[in-house]
């Protein structure tokens, strides 16, 4: 007898959702089967709750193929810990913004630093592009687009 397999459900998590999440959304997402992994992402601040991603996350994205202009900005509220099984931070601060919307072990364990999923990526956090150029757009793609490679094939072989 084959039984379904149950959806994983997966949520980036960064300050604005306009930049960052956004675009390691789209990244994952591309690089999963739809049928298995529903990804998402969410700001911790509530500055752009409804916007599209930031134009500069926008073009760097459609430069490698992905559209990710069709995603909204939402704010993460503690129900996230319910929806979802696993809640990626792009940096500390998230994490920790994130961490204090816990309400019990079972929500804390959920909820990892992003960059920790790829060895080989030496730096901790996903630089905020926000203030920059588009070139920290640019590095921003790689270094997601580097650790979502690892992920996907991580969480396929689980
Ligand atoms: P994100 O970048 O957290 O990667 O989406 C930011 C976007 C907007 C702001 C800060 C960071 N902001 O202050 O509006």
């Amino acid at each position: 007898m084959s039984r379904k397999k149950e959806m994983t459900k997966i949520l980036m998590v960064c300050l604005g959702n306009i930049c960052r999440s956004p675009l390691a959304h789209g990244i994952l997402a591309s690089k999963l089967p739809a049928d298995q992994f529903y990804v998402d992402s969410a700001g911790t601040a509530n500055y752009h709750i409804g916007d599209p991603p930031d134009h500069r996350s926008i073009a760097v994205a459609r430069q490698y193929g992905l559209d990710i202009s069709k995603q909204r900005g939402q704010q993460f509220r503690s129900s996230f810990f319910d929806e979802y099984d696993i809640i990626y931070a792009m940096d500390e601060s998230n994490f920790n913004n994130i961490i204090k919307l816990a309400r019990d072990k079972a929500d804390i364990t959920k909820v990892k630093l992003f960059l920790d999923e790829d060895d080989s990526v030496k730096v901790q956090n996903v630089p905020d592009p926000y203030y920059g150029d588009q070139s920290g757009f640019e590095y921003v793609y790689h270094l997601l687009d580097q650790a979502c490679e690892t992920l996907a094939k991580k969480l396929q072989t689980r």
